[in-house]
């Protein structure tokens, strides 16, 4: 994957993912569902999974993702304010995104020095981010927001910039997506439904996955995607 630059003191999260172009989402009621969730997506061949903070189970069921999943990158998504950043940081996560970006919660998540995708919309917030040195933004909520017509019109302009889009992304959308050149990864939840996490659907998950790992492929190939057990 292409090592782009953000902010000169901080890794960039491009250069982290060393699979497939995914970073799907994981929202669990505990921290052996965040786990079980982790495990059925690596079994598929991800990467890279984001923990959001919208449950109380968040921090613990990062941590133990780092325990358990070792081979996997970690990160913490839904990061909203600078409690948020730490927390993550103290509870393993190798990266932070955020849904919305301001000048108070960029400097939070730049000074946990941890690789970060802060969320972006408008064209004054991808302004904002570079100031910041930022260069990898999260592009959400991506479907509401203009699609890929927006990334596309943002291309030219920005042109140092790229971007993880998520919100209304799925298997039938996702190669328009990850066929842009201003996208080095795409997110969301559609590879792990609540519905498929509460009846312990994990062998879908991994179905879903594996069909999103092979789009991913096909649009941004990684050399050296392994499928691990
Ligand atoms: C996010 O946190 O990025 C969004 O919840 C993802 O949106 P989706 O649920 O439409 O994939």
């Amino acid at each position: 994957m292409t090592v782009l630059s953000t902010s000169p003191s901080l890794p960039s999260l491009s250069s982290l993912i060393s699979g497939p172009a995914l970073l799907p989402i994981i929202q669990a009621d505990s921290a052996a569902q965040a786990v079980q969730i982790a495990k059925a997506m690596q079994q598929g061949g991800i990467s890279a999974v984001e923990v959001v903070l919208r449950t109380a189970a968040a921090l613990d069921g990062i941590s133990a993702i780092r325990q358990q999943c070792p081979d996997l990158l970690v990160g913490a998504g839904t990061v909203l304010s600078k409690a948020d950043a730490d927390n993550c940081k103290n509870a393993g996560a190798q990266f932070l995104v955020s849904p919305a970006s301001t000048p108070a919660l960029l400097q939070a998540m730049i000074d946990t020095g941890l690789a970060m995708a802060p969320g972006v919309s408008t064209s004054s917030e991808v302004a904002m981010a570079l100031e910041m040195g930022l260069t990898e933004l999260k592009f959400f909520p991506a479907h509401l927001s203009g699609g890929t017509e927006m990334l596309k019109a943002l291309s030219g302009i920005y042109q140092q910039v790229r971007f993880c889009p998520t919100g209304g992304i799925a298997q039938h959308n996702l190669a328009d997506y990850l066929s842009l050149s201003n996208v080095f990864v795409v997110g969301g939840s559609w590879i792990s439904p609540a519905a498929l996490v509460k009846a312990g659907d994990w062998q879908q998950i991994t179905d879903l996955a594996a069909a999103a790992v092979a789009v991913a492929q096909r649009c941004k190939p990684v050399a050296a995607l392994q499928r691990r057990a």
